[in-house]
């Protein structure tokens, strides 16, 4: 007979067991009826937007062998459009933005990555844009400063107040938790200087990134000393 007191033990332990769904990645504990809950209602949802199921006119501006990138732009027939507004907002409550508008929709010009198993695994929205302010030096958490605090600052506190020059402003990018790490956000961008002006290449100094996050402050580091 087992004891109250091994019981509370279990609990516990279970407590940390939290899983990553294979196919959403979501995040959550198994044991929590709240957190199951919490899936089943996230888990067909996401699955349903992400799916791709072909469109009869797709603008490709690049393929790959695992995947290729399809251009969605604000003219374009209701299923795009609805498609790649879908997406990004399941990157926008992914990245907390509240508001689902864009500075300037009529402009803004949506890159999908698209996986040889037909699902939306990366977006990135590119907006004209004249000025930006350059995103400074990652600086370290100070020891007094709680997460939450220091990425609240840091955000405000990230950008130089000297407006530069710029052409294309990237508002999100995001790809799928589970599909990171492959070179997705990478090749979004490439696509992104190579397509987004009629006839001219972009640098990456053209590109700036608004309001990044930590993870896209690493990511653009990266990309823009590369
Ligand atoms: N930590 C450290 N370095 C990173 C990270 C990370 N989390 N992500 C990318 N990098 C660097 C690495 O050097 C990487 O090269 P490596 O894998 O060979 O080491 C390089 O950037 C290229 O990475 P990609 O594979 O091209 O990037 P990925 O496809 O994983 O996408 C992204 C990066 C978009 C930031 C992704 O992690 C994501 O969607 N995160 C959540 C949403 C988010 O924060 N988006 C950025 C918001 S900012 C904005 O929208 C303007
Ligand atoms: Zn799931």
């Amino acid at each position: 007979k087992q004891t109250d007191n091994q019981l509370i033990i279990d609990a516990g332990q279970k407590q940390f067991g939290a899983t990553t769904c294979g196919s959403c990645g979501m995040l959550y504990s198994t044991d929590s009826p709240e957190d199951n809950f919490q899936h089943t209602q996230f888990h067909q949802r996401f699955l349903d937007t992400i799916k791709f199921v072909g469109w009869k006119k797709e603008r490709v501006v690049a393929e790959f062998w695992d995947g290729k990138i399809i251009l969605v732009l604000p003219d374009d027939p209701k299923y795009a459009t609805k498609k790649a507004e879908d997406v990004r907002r399941i990157a926008d409550s992914e990245l907390g933005f509240q508001q689902i508008t864009l500075s300037s929709p009529s402009s803004a010009k949506t890159y999908l990555f698209i996986n040889s198993d037909r699902m939306v695994v990366g977006c990135l929205v590119a907006e004209n844009i004249r000025q930006a302010f350059r995103v400074l030096e990652q600086q370290e958490k100070p020891k007094d400063m709680s997460k939450e605090d220091f990425m609240e600052h840091h955000r405000a506190w990230c950008c130089s107040t000297v407006p530069e020059k710029a052409i294309c402003g990237v508002s999100r990018i995001w790809v799928f938790s589970l599909m990171r790490r492959k070179g997705i956000a990478t090749r979004l961008l490439d696509t992104v200087r190579t397509t987004f002006m009629y006839g001219s290449h972009l640098t990456k100094e053209e590109i700036a990134f608004s309001d990044p996050t930590p993870e896209g402050k690493l990511f653009a580091t990266k990309y823009c000393e590369t």
